[in-house]
């Protein structure tokens, strides 16, 4: 078992990571002060069919009352229906202030469980219970929230978990496309923050799905270190946590433009780091793998940009993003292979780049 601290202005909490860690979690829950009363696992349709009853039965002996509550799976269920229906179940149920959620999930039940848990008598406890590859990315760090029909992410409080509990055991059963969605934002944290990780990723992840445990458990540990290095610096994204973004600017568009749910999050990121790549070369002038890393994205199956979108419109798009600052494009991009930076990028060089690299996607990453 790999075990991490993440420390933050407002918490320090573990991470345990390995195939039996949730053999840990009674006596963690056990070991808490003030004692928890009761338990909520919050979970989705998919993942409790999988994994509730097994998760469930680790706790039932501890002496709390238990309950679960399960909502229907997908990131739209990331909604207000879905969080009222959680805080109704809770009030049902007498969950009170030394009450403990359990966020049993992908990055959806996690976001949705964590604004629960965050809100819910203003603030109880919660325990991160991973079980997609993406949710590397979201169980650490406290962002916790909901979509809102006018945009995705827009309600939230940060609320940091008491700990993350990422059993690699529950990773098997994940579908191929959902391995690819967060093997994106692994690449990302190596090309932002790792130059050796990213190495390491090139030479030793040749497929996903039959990726050893303790590989697993590895890449887990280096790329959560990333994101735990830098929320510790920047928890509530004053500054420096803008790097996380890289990939994202145009990612985001991709999915707005393309439609939510027509291309995966980590498919849409996978193309915006292309992007954010070459005109990190362009911009420095400096060989940074452009071609090496489009050609690796590409063996994994990542997407080429999807035909119909155009440059005007993915720029329109980029502009209203949340991490714009008056209508102009904040880039994060690389100085070097490990090594982000913000800057903001002017709208004619963006709309020219964003063009070009349209016209070489079609000719070279579609074939
Ligand atoms: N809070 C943050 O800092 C942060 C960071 C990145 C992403 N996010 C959020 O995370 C969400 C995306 O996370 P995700 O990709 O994990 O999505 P998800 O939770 O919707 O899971 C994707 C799909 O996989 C299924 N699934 C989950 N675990 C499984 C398993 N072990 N076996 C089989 N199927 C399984 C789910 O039911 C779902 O259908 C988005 O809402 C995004 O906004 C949050």
């Amino acid at each position: 078992m790999e075990t991490m601290k993440i420390n933050t202005d407002s918490k320090r909490y573990p991470v345990f990571i390995g195939g039996t860690v949730l053999e840990e979690l009674p006596d963690f829950i056990q070991a808490l002060s003030p004692r928890v009363t009761s338990i909520l696992i919050l979970s989705d349709e998919t993942v409790s069919s999988l994994y509730l009853k097994e998760t469930a039965g680790k706790l039932e002996n501890i002496g709390q009352s238990l309950h679960s509550f399960v909502v229907p799976s997908g990131d739209k269920e990331k909604s207000f229906h879905n969080y009222y229906e959680c805080l109704t179940f809770a009030l049902e149920q007498g969950l009170d202030r030394h009450s403990l959620i359990l966020a049993l999930g992908g990055g959806m039940i996690g976001d949705l469980a964590g604004f629960v848990a965050g809100t819910y008598m203003r603030g109880i406890r919660f325990i991160q219970v991973p079980t997609t590859l993406l949710a590397h990315d979201s169980a650490v760090g406290g962002k916790t929230g909901i979509n809102h029909p006018l945009g995705k992410n827009m309600v939230g409080v940060f609320h940091q978990p008491e700990a993350v509990f990422y059993s690699t055991a529950f990773l098997k059963s994940l579908p191929e496309a959902e391995w690819r969605s967060g093997f994106a934002e692994v690449i990302k944290h190596s090309l932002i923050a790792d130059e050796e990780f990213y190495y390491w990723l090139v030479k030793e992840v040749s497929g996903l799905q039959d990726i050893s445990e303790d590989k697993l458990a590895y890449l887990l540990k280096r790329a959560i270190s990333i994101k735990a290095q830098v929320v510790s610096q920047d928890e509530r994204e004053s500054g420096l946590r803008a790097i996380l973004n890289f990939g994202h600017t145009l990612g985001h568009a991709i999915e707005s433009k393309a439609g939510y749910g027509a291309i995966s999050h980590g498919d849409a990121v996978s193309i915006g780091m292309r992007f954010a790549l070459k005109l990190s070369e362009s911009i420095s002038g400096k060989n940074l793998h452009y071609n090496m890393i489009s050609d690796w994205l590409h063996d994994y199956q990542f997407p080429a940009l999807p035909p119909q979108l155009e440059a005007v419109e993915l720029l329109e798009t980029m502009k209203r993003d949340k991490k714009s600052t008056m209508g102009h494009v904040n880039m994060v991009l690389l100085e070097e292979i490990g090594q982000a930076y913000v800057q903001e990028v002017n709208d004619s060089f963006l709309l020219d780049s964003l063009q070009e690299f349209i016209l070489t996607d079609k000719e070279q990453y579609s074939e």
